[in-house]
């Protein structure tokens, strides 16, 4: 069972999402525009978002028995996603209530359901069977603590690499931070990482520099702006090119699963990150989660791994 690429632990939502022309403010009720339901869930999205690369991906993760789980399933096979250790529970699957603004940006709010009972000896388990010092484990952080945690722990006990995408904020262990190769986190993620406010460019290359003091390596994404990618002594800005953006949901799990996928094909981590924003820019164009997510050949790569 090893020989996986990538190997994801996190979260999956069906989505339903609303366009509106402007967020509504507290106490305020909007009438929005066009309704529609998909799959996402920024576990389930990386995992889509590496597979369409070329990566062999695997995912953890805990659905419902109802009608949203066995949706989530059949998109992610679609996307050659291996689902072997994505169980169904008693509990509802998970999901995500999505409103767009007229400019592309989102507010979300997650019932996360089923996801919270991803617990960490099967998580471990899963992850050792599936890894070994060549592959790549994703995580972020809609899941369990217990379990994001041990996800790491256990990539480091197969010497895999961790890819950390620290979203939603929460605080980790100073080891398990240790362990990260790399961190990732937009501005808002790094600010509670530092306790300050972190916004725009130079203000994420000092994070980015600082935080590299505390994981192996450490990517701040800056929306428009590209990312910024720290390891020891070296700090690169990565720029985007983002012509249009229609809706950003998912935007940071595309860059982070084509990251994943990029590392796991041996690419240095600046390249990765190169392949990651395309990803990303690709996905802001269009609609959705998932459904907006390239395949290599839409970014001009092919598949990333080259098999016989
Ligand atoms: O990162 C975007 C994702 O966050 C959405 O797909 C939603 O399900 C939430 O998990």
């Amino acid at each position: 069972m090893t020989g996986f690429d990538v190997v994801v632990v996190g979260s999956v939502n069906r989505d339903y999402v609303c366009r509106v022309d402007v967020l509504p403010a507290p106490g305020e009720t909007v009438l929005g525009g066009e309704a529609s339901v998909g799959s996402g869930g920024k576990g389930g999205n990386q995992a889509v978002a590496a597979s369409l690369l070329g990566a062999r991906t695997a995912l953890v993760a805990r659905v419902g028995r109802d009608d949203d789980g066995r949706a989530l399933a059949t998109d992610l096979a679609a996307a050659w996603v291996d689902t072997t250790e994505m169980a169904a529970t008693s509990a509802r699957t998970g999901m995500a209530f999505v409103m767009v603004d007229a400019h592309g940006e989102n507010s979300i709010v997650v019932a996360p359901g089923a996801n919270l009972l991803l617990e960490a000896a099967t998580t471990a388990r899963a992850v050792r069977e599936r890894l070994s010092s060549t592959g790549v484990l994703v995580v972020q952080a809609e899941i369990p603590e217990a379990a994001f945690d041990a996800a790491v722990r256990a990539a480091g006990q197969v010497g895999a690499r961790a890819v950390v995408n620290l979203a939603p904020y929460r605080p980790v262990p100073a080891e398990v931070l240790a362990l990260c190769d790399p961190l990732v986190v937009n501005e808002s993620e790094a600010s509670g990482l530092l306790g300050r406010e972190v916004r725009g460019r130079e203000e994420a290359t000092r994070a980015a520099r600082e935080l590299s003091g505390r994981a192996r390596s450490v990517v701040v994404t800056i929306g428009a702006a590209g990312a910024i990618v720290a390891c020891g002594d070296q700090v690169d800005h990565v720029p985007a090119q983002v012509s249009q953006v229609v809706d950003t949901t998912g935007a940071g799990d595309a860059f982070t699963g084509a990251l994943a996928a990029a590392l796991s094909a041996g690419i240095g981590l600046v390249d990765a990150a190169r392949v990651g924003v395309r990803a990303g820019s690709y996905a802001v164009a269009r609609p959705g989660a998932q459904a907006s997510f390239p395949r290599g050949s839409e970014l001009g790569l092919g598949s990333l791994h080259k098999r016989g």
